[in-house]
C-alpha cells in the first residue's frame, strides 16, 4: 500500500505541531493496523541520571501507559509491547526480580483503565518460568478484559521468536503424529496459526526506541514485511508525540511486498 496520492506533510514540518495538531493530521491518512515496539533504553536513561537502572525501569511503565492511551486515541487495532525477553532471564536477579515485582504491581493498577478503554489485554510468550503470582496476576487482567472489543494490547512477556517458533513446530509435529495432518498441508497460513499471534494481523510497523538497529528475537516471522523506524529516543522519554511522529514515517514509505 503506497500513500503518495494522499498530502502528508514533510517531517520537519510535523515536527512543530502540536500533539492535537499532530493527531489530526497522522489520524486524516491510513494509520497501521498493528504497531509492535521494542521498548528499549530505560536502564541508559536511568544511567544517565545517576539512578539505579531499576529507576529507568519505573518511568518506562509510565512510558507505555501513554503510548496504549495514544495508540487508542489514533485508532490502531493491535499493539504489541516487548516487555522482558526470554534472554532478559540472563541480567542480574535484582534486576530480573525487580522487573517482575514491577509488572506483577502495576499490571492490577492498569486494569481500571484497560476496562474504561475497552482494551483487550493478551500475552504472548512462554508461560513457563515466570514466577506463578506474576503469571497469576496477568491471568486475571486477561480473563477480565477478553470481552473488551477495542485496541488489542499484546504484551510480549517471556517472549522470544525463536522460542514462538521451536513451540509451532513442536504442535505442528504432534499433529503430524496424531495423524492429524500431513505434512505438506504445513503450509504459511497454518504456521500463522499456531503462532503465539494466532489471528493477529502481521505488524505493519515495527518501533525500536533507543538506537540499536537489530530486531532481538522479537516476532521473527510476524515481522517479514514490516516498516522499521528505530528512534534514538531513550523509552522513558517516549511519548504519544513519538508514536504519532513514528506512523506519520510510516505514512511516507512506499511497500512493495517484494512487487514493483
Ligand atoms: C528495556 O530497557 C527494558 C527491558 C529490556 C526489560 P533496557 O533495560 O534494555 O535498557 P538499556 O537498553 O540497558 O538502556
Ligand atoms: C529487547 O531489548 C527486549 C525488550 C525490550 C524487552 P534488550 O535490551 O534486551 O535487547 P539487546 O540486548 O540490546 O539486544
Ligand atoms: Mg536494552
Amino acid at each position: 500500500m503506497a500513500f503518495e496520492h494522499l498530502s502528508s506533510l514533510p517531517a520537519a514540518d510535523l515536527q512543530s505541531l502540536d500533539e492535537p495538531e499532530l493527531l489530526a493530521r497522522v489520524k486524516a491518512l491510513p494509520v497501521p493496523r498493528h504497531v509492535a515496539i521494542i521498548m528499549d533504553g530505560n536502564g541508559r536513561w536511568a544511567v544517565q541520571r545517576g539512578l539505579p537502572r531499576v529507576a529507568g525501569h519505573r518511568e518506562g511503565v509510565k512510558a507505555a501507559r501513554a503510548v496504549v492511551r495514544a495508540a487508542d486515541a489514533v485508532g490502531i487495532h493491535f499493539l504489541t509491547l516487548y516487555a522482558f525477553s526470554s534472554e532478559n532471564w540472563s541480567r542480574p536477579s535484582s534486576e530480573v526480580s525487580t522487573l517482575m515485582s514491577l509488572l506483577e504491581r502495576s499490571i492490577d493498577r492498569e486494569l481500571p483503565e484497560l476496562m474504561a478503554n475497552n482494551v483487550r489485554l493478551r500475552v504472548i510468550g512462554r508461560p513457563k518460568g515466570v514466577p506463578t503470582s506474576v503469571r497469576e496476576g496477568i491471568d486475571r487482567v486477561v480473563a477480565a478484559t477478553a470481552a473488551n472489543t477495542g485496541l488489542t494490547l499484546l504484551m510480549a512477556f517471556n517472549y522470544g521468536g525463536r522460542d514462538e517458533l521451536v513451540d509451532a513446530c513442536r504442535a505442528l509435529a504432534r499433529q503430524v503424529q496424531a495423524g492429524e495432518i500431513r505434512p505438506d498441508e504445513i503450509d504459511e497460513d497454518r504456521i500463522e496459526r499456531t503462532l503465539y499471534t494466532q489471528g493477529v494481523p502481521d505488524p505493519d510497523l515495527l518501533i525500536r526506541t533507543s538506537g540499536e538497529m537489530r530486531v532481538s528475537n522479537f516476532l521473527l516471522w510476524q515481522i517479514a514485511y514490516a516498516e522499521l523506524v528505530i528512534t534514538p529516543t531513550l523509552w522513558p522519554d517516549f511519548g504519544a508525540r513519538n508514536l504519532y511522529l513514528a506512523i506519520a514515517e510510516f505514512q511516507r514509505r512506499v511497500r512493495r511486498f517484494g512487487g514493483v
